[in-house]
C-alpha cells in the first residue's frame, strides 16, 4: 500500500488555516471573483476558494467553521476571503469590527445599473427570480424606486458604505474600480499590493487578454486560467427607458459616494 505522508507534510510546511487579515466585502457582480483571483497571484496572498458570508448570513455557524472555509497558509501569508453578501447586510459592519478592528476592507464597484442587471441576469439563470425586473424594482403603492429590491440594495453604494465608515476608517477600505479591473487588471492589482502593505510581485505579463472571452485571463506557473462562463455573461435586455430612469435615480447617489470615498468614476 501507499502511504502518503501528508502530517508530516503539513508539519514541516508549518501551514495551517488562519482567519483572514483581508476581505473582499462585495460589491457583487462588480468583479469581486476575478479579483480574487488576481490577488492568488501573489505569493504572499492567499484566498479561500468558497465564499463564507460568516458575517452576513452565516454568523450563527460560529468561528470554528469560518476557520474551516480558510486554506492552509504559511506564516506571513496574508489570508483573503471574499464575501460579497457582506457588503449590503445590517450587522455585517459591526460583526467583523468585533473581529478585527485592524482587519483590511476591499469593495469592487462598478456602475450601479449595470451591477443590478447582471445581478438581474444571475439570479434569472439560477431560478431565484421568478418576477420581472420591471416589477420588482418599483414600490407598487408609492412608484417609487424599491430601495430594499434585492437587486437595487447591494448598488446603493453611499448607504451600504456609511454603515461600514461607523466602525472602520476610510483609510481601511480599498476601493478598486470594476470597470478599471476589466480592461486594465494589472493596474488595480497593483494598488491592491499596495494597500495591502505587499511587494509588487504580480506581473502585467501575467494577464492574457481572451479576444473570445473579451476578458483578461491570468497566467499562474503553470498554465493560462480564465474566469468560469458565469463571469462576463450577457445580461438580460431592460427596457432602455427604465434604464435611463434608474440612471437618473442613482445620479446624486453616485455623487455622494464619490464625495465619501473622495474618488469619482464616470459612470455617466
Ligand atoms: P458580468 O457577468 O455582468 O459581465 P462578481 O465576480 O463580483 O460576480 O462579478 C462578475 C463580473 O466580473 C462580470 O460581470 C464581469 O464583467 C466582471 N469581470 C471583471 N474582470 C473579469 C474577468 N477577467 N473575467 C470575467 N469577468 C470579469
Amino acid at each position: 500500500t501507499c502511504k502518503f505522508p501528508s502530517t508530516n507534510y503539513l508539519v514541516n510546511d508549518n501551514r495551517k488555516r488562519r482567519l483572514p487579515q483581508s476581505i473582499i466585502i462585495g460589491v457583487k457582480k462588480a468583479g469581486t471573483g476575478a479579483l480574487r483571483h488576481f490577488l492568488d497571484l501573489h505569493p504572499d496572498v492567499i484566498t479561500a476558494s468558497k465564499e463564507p458570508n460568516f458575517f452576513s448570513f452565516r454568523y450563527e455557524n460560529g468561528f470554528d467553521w469560518y476557520n474551516k472555509l480558510m486554506p492552509l497558509s504559511r506564516e506571513g501569508q496574508i489570508t483573503v476571503e471574499k464575501s460579497s453578501n457582506n457588503f449590503h447586510h445590517e450587522q455585517a459592519p459591526g460583526r467583523t469590527f468585533e473581529f478585527n478592528s485592524t482587519i483590511k476592507l476591499i469593495v469592487v464597484v462598478r456602475e450601479p445599473v449595470e451591477r443590478a442587471i447582471s445581478d438581474y441576469t444571475q439570479r434569472v439563470i439560477n431560478n431565484r427570480s421568478r418576477r420581472k425586473f420591471e416589477d420588482s424594482v418599483f414600490n407598487f403603492r408609492t412608484g417609487e424606486i424599491n430601495r430594499e429590491y434585492i437587486c437595487i440594495r447591494p448598488s446603493l453604494y453611499h448607504t451600504n458604505l456609511q454603515r461600514w465608515l461607523k466602525y472602520f476608517p476610510m483609510s481601511q477600505i480599498h476601493i478598486v474600480d470594476g470597470e478599471n479591473l476589466k480592461s486594465n487588471p494589472y493596474e488595480e492589482v497593483y494598488k491592491v499590493e499596495e494597500f495591502l502593505g505587499l511587494s509588487h510581485q504580480v506581473k502585467r505579463e501575467q494577464f492574457v487578454f481572451n479576444a473570445t472571452k473579451g476578458f483578461f485571463c491570468f497566467r499562474t506557473s503553470s498554465m493560462v486560467e480564465c474566469l468560469r462562463d458565469n463571469k462576463g455573461r450577457q445580461h438580460i435586455l431592460i427596457d432602455p427607458e427604465l434604464k435611463d430612469r434608474l440612471k437618473r435615480y442613482f445620479r446624486p447617489l453616485n455623487e455622494l459616494f464619490f464625495r465619501q470615498i473622495g474618488q469619482r468614476f464616470d459612470w455617466s
